[in-house]
């Protein structure tokens, strides 16, 4: 049994290891858009815990936190953009993060703001628009 779940725990210890090989941080995060030449670079518009252009990714990962398919989702809406999710601010298509979508989205849901920074991802998402307020 002790022998089992050390095994288990190295296991899960390679696996993230590989998961997040490349981006562990903002920083990395940034250095990887760089090197994979996506262009424009989601920093111009995206910050890790303040809202900019775009929403902060804290509030993301937080609106996104464990709903079903929000990768696949999130994912398509960086190569083919648009608005009205979180404001009428329009992101712009990124076709040239097209192969890299998974990597980014992954590090983006993995996010887990605590104090300070859960409430301001909070406040992100209590002014996003309602989806009544669109079907009108
Ligand atoms: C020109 C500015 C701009 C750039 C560049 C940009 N974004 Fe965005 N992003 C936005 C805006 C504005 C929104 C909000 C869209 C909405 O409300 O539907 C957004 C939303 C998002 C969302 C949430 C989508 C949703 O439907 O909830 C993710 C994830 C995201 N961006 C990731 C990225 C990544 C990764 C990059 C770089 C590959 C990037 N963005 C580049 C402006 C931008």
């Amino acid at each position: 049994m002790h022998f089992t779940l050390k095994a288990l725990g190295l296991g899960l210890v390679m696996m993230s290891g590989v998961a997040m090989a490349e981006i562990t941080d903002f920083d990395s995060f940034n250095a990887f858009v760089k090197e994979k030449n996506i262009m424009p670079e989601c920093s111009t518009c995206h910050a890790v815990d303040a809202k900019k252009i775009g929403p902060s990714y804290n509030a993301v990962a937080l609106h996104y936190k464990d709903k079903e398919g929000a990768a696949a989702e999130l994912a398509k809406k960086i190569t083919e953009g648009g608005s009205g999710v979180w404001g009428p601010a329009m992101m712009t298509p990124n076709a040239s993060a097209k192969d890299h979508t998974e990597t980014l989205v992954k590090w983006i849901l993995s996010l887990n703001p605590e104090g300070d920074a859960k409430a301001d991802a909070e406040k992100e998402i209590a002014a996003m628009p309602k989806a009544e307020a669109k079907a009108e």
